[in-house]
């Protein structure tokens, strides 16, 4: 037996027993004729003496130890004359009768304590080590709790976890496919999912009317902080479902994890909102609600004052920043510059302060104090608030108005990632038009039924009725991040032919890329429709992290790499002339 206890496990209450532990050496420190020895492992760090004056073996053992040596260590579980309040095994120490080494370590290119001082990239190609940490083993801990959260929870409610095929004919999510070559099969390639979205329709066809799984998902798409190339969702599907039925069994879900894993009674139902009222308030679709300051549309009010930039404006809207009337002339050119980068794409920025001793702002020349008061109640803002305006085309500067909000709630602190507000958006448009390419995409994906009352327009060729259609469509909303999309799907392969069509598929392209699912839809496919969450965003955001890469054990880095294994990599002639296949790219390159 390597070891009867682990290293976070002892208390004072064990003091007198002989123990056994197995683990890693985190540090040593000698203090006369006594070392000491952080012994650490998963489950916590436990200390370690060794007295030159009781035993020379055991000493000259101690003395060959290095920093991350696996070693097995026997001892008298003792009280400690100096207790660590910060650690649970903080009250004792083993006082070692016998120490074996199981394995020597060479120097590790980096300190792994919870304060590490290697970099990003040195880390990444370390990822074993930098596991090690507390911060990586907690985040996969949570992880862990999640997902057997998840399990039990949806079982629970009679749902069946069913695994779907990697290699397949690709899903259209708006990305682009990873493809794998057949070798079996020359000049013919797989694709990895972007999602088990057929699968899972087909699995409702089929008659598992209550289907989940917890699955990795595969994109290449350009990375951010909350996107990885592959990445884990938990899918759903339901049959025989309206929206309604949706969202009521998955904010079940969330609200089980709210409490079970962060311990958040949530009792009240979730807050809902519309797509068109998200840009419009929030200027965004997956608004972050954990604090106010809405936007409000002014156009009409502030029209016909000699303020051309207003006077010409397709929207002019407004946020009121509480407390901020006092901001500098240097804070505000700063917030001018900030609203005019590439990114945010305003021309300028109109500011009104509403201050304890009046109001004085860029366009007092346009307006009168009143004007300016009355505009100041229009937009909810208190005497002590900022006012800041931004003008232009509608859309861009809702999304606009939508940055800069969240940028003034991130600097007066009111994103604050220990609190947590959850929101369903629904009513997204179907489609969206792409100038560039003159057709429309599915704005969530092609299964998704337009709702029953915009079908008239979804049949008619305008491009202007089509725009109007709503999708039958909702995301799940938790501090500003998307982490759940679904929908209720078409069921008629009528709906779903012209679906395509709309989409600018040919009725033989249709065919030949999803034949099998209009096929299958002729067959008795019930009224159905899911949800997918995004696992790994799921877990970053309980952990109150930004980033996904912590919750994902062996995550790629920003250009889509695995620095630790070197890959992609390139692949010999010869595997490649076995799968037909030729590359391009130069040799040298
Ligand atoms: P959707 O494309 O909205 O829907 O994806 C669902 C959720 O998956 C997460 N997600 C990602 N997470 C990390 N890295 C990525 N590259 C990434 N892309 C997406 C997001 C998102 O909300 N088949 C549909 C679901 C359905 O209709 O039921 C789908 O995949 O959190």
């Amino acid at each position: 037996m390597y070891r009867t206890h682990t290293c976070g496990e002892l208390r004072s209450s064990d003091a007198g027993r002989e123990v056994t532990l197995a683990g890693w050496v985190q540090r040593i420190r000698k203090m006369g004729s006594l070392s000491f020895i952080d012994l650490r492992d998963r489950y916590g760090i436990t200390q370690l003496v060794a007295d030159e004056k009781e035993s020379a073996k055991v000493n000259e053992l101690v003395s060959k130890l290095g920093r991350e040596y696996v070693i097995q260590a026997t001892g008298i579980v003792a009280e400690r004359q100096s207790k660590n309040s910060k650690i649970p095994t903080g009250e004792i120490e083993i006082k070692l009768s016998a120490v074996k080494i199981l394995n020597s370590a060479v120097t590790p290119p980096f300190t792994i304590e919870d304060n590490t001082d290697g970099g990003e990239d040195l880390r990444a190609q370390y990822r074993y080590l930098d596991l090690r940490r507390n911060p990586l083993r907690r985040a996969l801990e949570l992880r862990h709790r999640m997902a057997h959260e998840v399990r039990n929870y949806l079982s629970d409610i009679g749902f069946l976890e069913i695994e779907t095929p990697f290699l397949i004919k690709s899903t259209p999510e708006g990305a682009r496919d990873f493809v794998v070559p057949s070798r079996m099969n020359p000049g013919e390639f797989y694709a990895l999912p972007q999602s088990p979205q057929t699968f899972k329709q087909l699995l409702m066809v089929a008659g598992y009317d209550r289907y989940f799984q917890i699955v990795r998902c595969f994109r290449d798409e350009d990375l951010r902080a909350d996107r990885q190339p592959e990445f884990t969702q938990i899918d759903c599907e339901m049959s025989f479902v309206e929206r309604e039925d949706i969202l009521v069994t998955f904010e079940g879900l969330v609200k089980n994890l709210f409490k079970n894993v962060l311990g958040i009674e949530y009792d009240k139902p979730f807050p809902r909102i519309s797509y068109r009222d998200a840009m419009e308030y929030y200027g965004s679709d997956k608004p972050d609600i954990r604090f106010g300051m809405k936007m409000h549309t002014v156009t009409e009010m502030v029209k016909g004052h000699g303020f051309g930039v207003f006077d010409d404006a397709g929207y002019v809207g407004a946020i009121a920043v509480p407390g901020c009337a006092c901001y500098s002339r240097k804070q505000l050119d700063e917030l001018t510059e900030w609203v005019k980068r590439p990114q945010i794409g305003a021309k300028g920025l109109v500011y009104i302060k509403y201050g304890e001793d009046g109001i004085k702002s860029t366009i007092d020349k346009f307006f009168t104090a009143e004007e300016l008061e009355g505009l100041a109640a229009a937009v909810g803002a208190v005497k002590g608030d900022l006012i800041l305006m931004l003008s232009g085309a509608k859309k861009k500067m809702q999304v606009a108005l939508g940055a800069l909000r969240l940028e003034m709630g991130a600097r007066l602190g009111l994103r604050d990632n220990s609190k947590y507000a959850p929101l369903w958006v629904y009513d997204f448009p179907l489609l969206e038009w792409d100038d560039e390419t003159a057709r429309f995409y599915a704005m969530h994906h092609p299964f998704t039924a337009p709702k029953p009352e915009d079908l008239d327009k979804f049949y008619s060729n305008r491009k202007e009725d089509l725009e109007q259609v709503n999708a039958n469509a909702y995301d799940f909303v938790l501090n500003g991040t998307e982490v759940g999309g679904g929908s209720i799907r078409i069921h008629d392969s009528n709906v779903q032919e012209r679906m395509f069509e709309v989409l600018g598929f040919t009725k033989e392209d249709a065919e030949y890329r999803f034949g099998f699912i209009i096929n299958a839809f002729k067959y008795g496919a019930p009224p159905h429709g899911g949800i997918a969450f995004g696992f790994d965003r799921f877990c970053a955001l309980f952990g109150g992290q930004e980033t996904i890469r912590d919750y994902i054990a062996f995550p790629k880095n920003n250009t889509g790499r695995d620095v630790m294994l070197d890959a992609p990599s390139r692949i010999d002639a010869s595997q490649m002339e076995e799968l037909c296949i030729a590359s391009t790219v130069k040799e040298d390159k």
